[in-house]
């Protein structure tokens, strides 16, 4: 099969790596790519955004099967432009993307359909928005900007004066574009957060194994929001909480949305936090995560491009998938002022060679006079697998080191909240 992958970070690298291994591959584009992903695969200089430059290609090199990483193409439409050509693509088409792509659609899809969430309100103008501080004035509280924001549309708020700033900055200033047309604001939910993946042909699910991400630029969780530092897989959850997500949360989510006339197939990514009442929806995405792909796809022993292919034939039922008994574990490297004003052009040196048994994945890199450099905020991902979380974690920073950037910065506490879980469970 000629294989074209959409999308240039860490995610569409652990795709490539990935489908790379499948003997039924004869050849990997990725547009754009990035110099890690040229490892695997061929990367092709087109933008993830540009539908007609993809289409285009995808005819001329005769291209059996497309994956889109990103929301954005698929928010835009690229599955309805690749099958209405004839052209089979994995990913939910440009109506069932909404799930991710519009945040007030999918709280009300939520709320129709009994799926545990925060309490919320949807505004369209800053007067609406700022009665929430007479009727309800309860903080802290999370206000979303409704479309897509490249991860910047999210604020925790923790006062009436910062929900007063944001609903101007959103609302008034429209310094999120488009995407801030429309907000949520919504309770604030205390828990660990996990990210459950499942591939979907409508009807059939298939689990992946479970993530959790580390959203914060700081240990312990503190610090602004950025696209994600580290994930280990899986997530340690028990029985009963894994039966309400499977049975309130995913399966009840992909019944409705046939019933609302939305076909969804490819991913579906519920974040999840786990409150003392019970797991709730913080939000769905339409794609895997990252990083949480570049923990996930490693523990996939099967055939996933067999099952990516069934989904869009919406014949998954008649695959299963293995999953290695082992963990994973990411550390994201990140350039010096992510996730604001960070530096970019920094020269990438291996210290030392890397071991064979490590997993790196490049983000934002690119080559410049025949020099590896940083291209963005989050550059490089390295991965470990191991039987035990604790050596998977050691191993990963030792791999760390021996990788310099200026100002190169990472977590270190990547896979604390699983090894603790997991102390817990085995003291029980
Ligand atoms: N890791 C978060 C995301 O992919 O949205």
């Amino acid at each position: 099969m000629r294989i074209l992958i959409v999308g240039g970070g860490g995610r569409e690298h652990v795709l490539a790596w990935k489908l790379s291994k499948s003997k039924r591959v004869r050849k990997i584009y990725v547009a754009p790519g990035n110099p890690g992903i040229a490892q695997n695969a061929s990367c092709v200089d087109i933008l993830s955004s540009d539908i007609g430059g993809l289409l285009h290609f995808a005819e001329e090199k005769k291209i059996d099967f497309t994956v889109v990483g990103p929301e954005l193409p698929l928010a835009m439409g690229i599955v309805d432009e690749f099958e209405s050509a004839g052209l089979k693509i994995f990913g939910p088409n440009k109506n069932a993307s909404r799930i991710e792509a519009d945040k007030s659609f999918a709280r009300e899809f939520m709320k129709k359909f009994g799926i545990p969430a925060p309490k919320f309100q949807i505004y369209e103008t800053a007067s609406e928005a700022l009665r929430y501080t007479k009727r309800v004035n309860k903080f802290p509280v999370v206000v979303k900007a409704s479309g897509l924001a490249s991860g910047k549309g999210v604020f925790a708020v923790t006062s009436k004066r910062e929900y007063e700033k944001t609903i101007d900055q959103i609302l008034v200033q429209h310094k999120l574009g488009e995407a801030g047309n429309r907000i949520v604001v919504e309770e604030f939910l205390i828990g660990q957060e996990a990210s459950v993946f499942v591939l979907t042909d409508g009807h059939s699910i298939t689990y992946l194994p479970s993530a959790q991400d580390h959203k914060k630029l700081y240990d312990r969780n503190r610090g602004p929001n950025t696209g994600g530092m580290g994930a280990y897989a899986p997530y340690p959850t028990n029985k009963r909480v894994s039966n309400i997500i499977e049975n309130v949360i995913i399966q009840p989510t992909i019944l409705s949305m046939q019933d609302q006339g939305l076909d969804y197939k490819g991913v579906l990514y519920a974040g999840l936090i786990l409150t003392s009442t019970g797991p709730k929806v913080l939000e769905f995405n339409c794609r895997f995560g990252d990083p949480e792909a570049q923990v996930i796809l490693p523990l996939v022993d099967g055939d996933l491009l067999g099952a990516m292919v069934a989904v869009a034939e919406r014949k998954l039922s008649s695959v299963s998938i293995k999953i290695k008994n082992q963990w994973s574990l990411c550390v994201v490297l990140a350039s010096a002022g992510y996730p604001t004003d960070y530096r970019i052009g920094e020269e990438i040196e291996f210290k030392q060679k890397l071991s064979a048994r490590t997993l790196l994945f490049h983000a934002g890199t690119k080559m410049e006079d025949s020099k590896l450099v940083t291209a963005s905020g989050r550059v490089m991902n390295v991965v470990t697998v191991h039987d035990n979380l604790k050596v998977a974690k050691q191993r990963a920073y030792e791999e760390v080191k021996k990788i310099h950037f200026k100002g190169m910065y990472y977590r270190k506490d990547i896979g604390n909240t699983g090894m603790k879980k997991m102390k817990r469970k085995r003291r029980k």
